[in-house]
């Protein structure tokens, strides 16, 4: 291979004993070893630095100039150094839809920062709620949207203080002017066309410029984003490593630096762009070396006699063929647009050991559940579903496969699906400790405890908000309830089976349609509208709450007294007696602070509003649950608390009366 790129000037000034300036150029990254250190998964791949393995589930890698920068004259000093920056960076999905990650520019006193995670995290990054104060800074190019962490969009740039949410962001894009009124020329960073990056710190002002722009366009004389902040001294250290990470899932992105400027003591020369790479899919062909070229003009005549006897044979068996069972395996042109992984079927049984019996999780509504290993020892479960019509199965896959792209730590994770025939087969985590209802219902030894109970819930409502609130379009899971949520290794809950409720309302004449969710847990206006809504599953929502903190089911027939069938109606009553904490689980007293206990339970009878309008939104709820409580007292609670002490229960139909009226349970 004709090499395209020369390494132009590795320039590098070292005074024995003590690290002086640090200015270096690669223009391209042949024959860079020596002056990068690789971590984990990253690897100088000929003139480029790539930073994560595309045939690992979950990659990391990270790159840093062996040589550390003096950013500090000592530890204790508040002064921090300049410096001056610019590379070039690629990040190339392999499925534009997949979930993005992006990368970071880093400057760290440790080329192994604890707990550093990969995924959304940008293999640096630690999941710490309240991370500590440590030298980490961040520059990151952020091509996912993760609600979690308040990202804006999924293609912002952030600054980052040893923390995956970030100080600041901005939309990726840049400004052509440096007037005020200049709009932003925006930046498609995950189409793997080179961006050119520009980072400034000024040490004396605090103060960290970013600016990005497509290869091609010479540097914006506005910079994109400008973060001064003297806070920024607390997260650099006298001396620092300085690099780049990034980090992967299930899902193929390429992220690739290709060239790379530095200078900590004046502007970081200009670098040669000429003739960098590109990677891009339309594109990709342009690197090809003579030698693989030919190789491509042979194989094409290969593949070309391959079909002319492909032809021929079909034309032969054509009548043979038609009577075969012709569409059971066949891949259609569909299938082959969604994603996650498709499974093949022979995959599956290998998996399941031929869908034995032994390995049968359970069997529900929607089918039966399988247990699997992959042959990499990865446990799944595999979904049976079947379905009368393959149009109904083909609208169901368009709808998950944009689900495949949520992904959220409460959420399971897909990993892939199978058709075969008119049975779809989906491909989960497996998730060992079963599902929630077991542990409140069915095991009597093993019973979950107060605060394991308050954590699912939160992990639920936490999983709920981000289908409904932290994706472009809300995304309703039309089936909430305990034998849906699954537990993790760690106990900690996740919601299972979004969307596939809908499976079987597609396919229907609009006002045939049936209604679909389980008994106990449909809210009331499902009964004459029939559409379920973002509110509905908020019922369903309350319905968990009362069901996990009760240690009671939706409906327990057995009960004697009427009043008691229906477990809202029984709640709902011990609170208009304002004894709301006797509805508590008996077997765990003792365990909780009434005060607690009394907000969950206000919290899921809000939810369970007769009236869609009056209940709260998941966000709310998680507020309450996850978030600081003082802090965010919402409206329907404290609307709820101040009518209370006015005139409760002399039902004269004031609004207190009207919110404490039995709903419409539907039978
Ligand atoms: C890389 O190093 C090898 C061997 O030292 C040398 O032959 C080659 O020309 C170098 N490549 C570049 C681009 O400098
Ligand atoms: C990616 O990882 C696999 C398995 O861990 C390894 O065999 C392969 O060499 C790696 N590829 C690169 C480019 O590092
Ligand atoms: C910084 O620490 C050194 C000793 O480690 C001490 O002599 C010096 O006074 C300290 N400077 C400040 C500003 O605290
Ligand atoms: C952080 O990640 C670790 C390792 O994956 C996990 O054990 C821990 O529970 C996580 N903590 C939080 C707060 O999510
Ligand atoms: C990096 O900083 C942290 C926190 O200040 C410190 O505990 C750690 O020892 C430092 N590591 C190195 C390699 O300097
Ligand atoms: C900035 O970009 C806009 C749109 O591409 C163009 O119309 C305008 O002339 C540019 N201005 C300058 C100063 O280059
Ligand atoms: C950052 O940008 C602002 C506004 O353009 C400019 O005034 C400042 O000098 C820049 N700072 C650095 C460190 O480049
Ligand atoms: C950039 O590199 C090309 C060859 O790759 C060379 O022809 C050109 O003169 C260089 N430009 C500058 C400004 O050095």
């Amino acid at each position: 291979m004709v090499p395209l790129l020369l390494l132009f000037l590795v320039h590098l000034t070292i005074f024995p004993g003590s690290i002086s300036a640090l200015d270096f150029l690669f223009n391209s990254f042949f024959n860079a070893t020596d002056f990068i250190q690789l971590i984990d998964d990253a690897r100088l791949d000929s003139s480029v630095l790539r930073l994560t393995n595309d045939s690992n589930q979950l990659s990391i890698g990270r790159a840093f100039h062996r040589s550390r920068l003096r950013m500090k004259p000592t530890s204790n000093s508040t002064q921090i150094s300049s410096f001056s920056t610019s590379f070039v960076f690629s990040i190339l999905p392999e499925i534009s839809t997949s979930p993005g990650f992006g990368l970071v520019f880093v400057l760290s006193n440790t080329t192994e920062p604890d707990g550093a995670l990969s995924g959304q995290y940008f293999g640096l990054f630690s999941n710490a709620t309240v991370p500590a104060i440590v030298p980490l800074l961040a520059v990151e190019f952020d091509v996912g949207q993760n609600p979690e962490f308040n990202d804006p969009n999924n293609n912002h740039v952030g600054i980052d203080l040893n923390n995956v949410e970030s100080k600041k962001t901005a939309d990726a894009g840049y400004y052509n002017s440096t007037s005020a009124s200049a709009n932003l020329i925006p930046v498609n960073m995950r189409n793997g066309q080179n961006i050119h990056a520009w980072i400034d710190l000024d040490g004396p002002q605090f103060e960290i410029n970013v600016t990005i722009a497509p290869l091609g366009v010479s540097r914006p004389p506005r910079p994109l984003l400008t973060f001064r902040d003297p806070v920024i001294a607390n997260y650099v250290s006298s001396e620092m490593y300085v690099g780049f990470s990034a980090s992967k899932t299930t899902w193929v992105e390429a992220q690739r630096v290709l060239a790379w400027s530095f200078s900590d003591t004046g502007v970081a020369r200009d670098i040669n762009t000429t003739n960098l790479p590109v990677f891009s899919l339309e594109t990709s062909s342009s690197s090809l070396s003579p030698g693989a070229i030919a190789g491509i003009t042979i194989g094409s005549v290969f593949v070309l006699i391959l079909c002319l006897s492909a032809c021929y044979y079909w034309f032969c068996g054509k009548n043979k063929m038609k009577e075969q069972e012709y569409d059971d395996d066949e891949i259609e042109d569909w299938e082959l647009e969604y994603w996650p992984h498709r499974f093949s079927y022979e995959e599956l049984i290998l998996a399941t050991k031929g869908f034995s019996a032994n390995e049968l999780l359970g069997a529900g509504g929607f089918g039966r559940v399988y247990k699997g290993t992959l042959p990499n020892d990865t446990q799944v479960a595999v979904k049976c579903v079947s379905h009368d019509s393959k149009q109904g199965l083909r609208e169901f896959m368009a709808e998950i496969s944009s689900m495949g792209r949520l992904q959220h730590k409460n959420l399971v994770q897909m990993r892939g699906w199978c058709r075969k025939r008119n049975e779809l087969m989906l491909v989960y985590d497996y998730m060992p400790n079963g599902s929630l209802n077991r542990w409140i219902f069915d095991k009597p030894k093993k019973l979950m405890n107060w605060e394991g109970r308050r954590r699912v819930l939160s992990d639920v409502a936490e999983g709920l908000n981000y289908l409904h609130h932290g994706w472009d379009q809300v995304v309703i899971h039309r089936d909430i309830k305990s034998s849906n949520i699954l537990l993790d290794n760690d106990m900690r809950g996740r919601l299972g089976d979004f969307g596939l409720a809908k499976l079987y309302t597609h396919g229907e004449a609009p006002n045939t349609t049936r209604v679909v969710g389980t008994l106990g847990y449909l809210a009331p206006e499902l009964a004459t509208v029939a559409a379920p809504t973002a509110a509905s599953d908020v019922y369903s929502f309350g319905v968990v709450v009362l069901e996990v903190v009760c240690g009671r089911r939706p409906i327990e027939p057995s009960k004697d007294r009427e009043e008691e069938v229906v477990l809202i109606d029984w709640v709902r009553e011990k609170y208009v007696e304002r004894r709301v904490w006797e509805a508590a689980d008996e077997r765990i007293k003792g365990e909780y602070k009434v005060e607690d206990v009394e907000a969950v339970l206000k919290l899921g009878l809000a939810c369970c509003h007769p009236d869609p309008l009056h209940r709260p939104t998941m966000r709310e709820v998680v507020a309450v649950l996850v978030g600081d409580e003082a802090a965010a007292v919402p409206r329907f609670l404290l609307s709820e608390v101040t009518e209370d002490r006015s005139n409760i229960g002399d039902g004269g139909g004031d609004k207190a009366g009207e919110e404490l009226s039995p709903p419409q349970v539907l039978v």
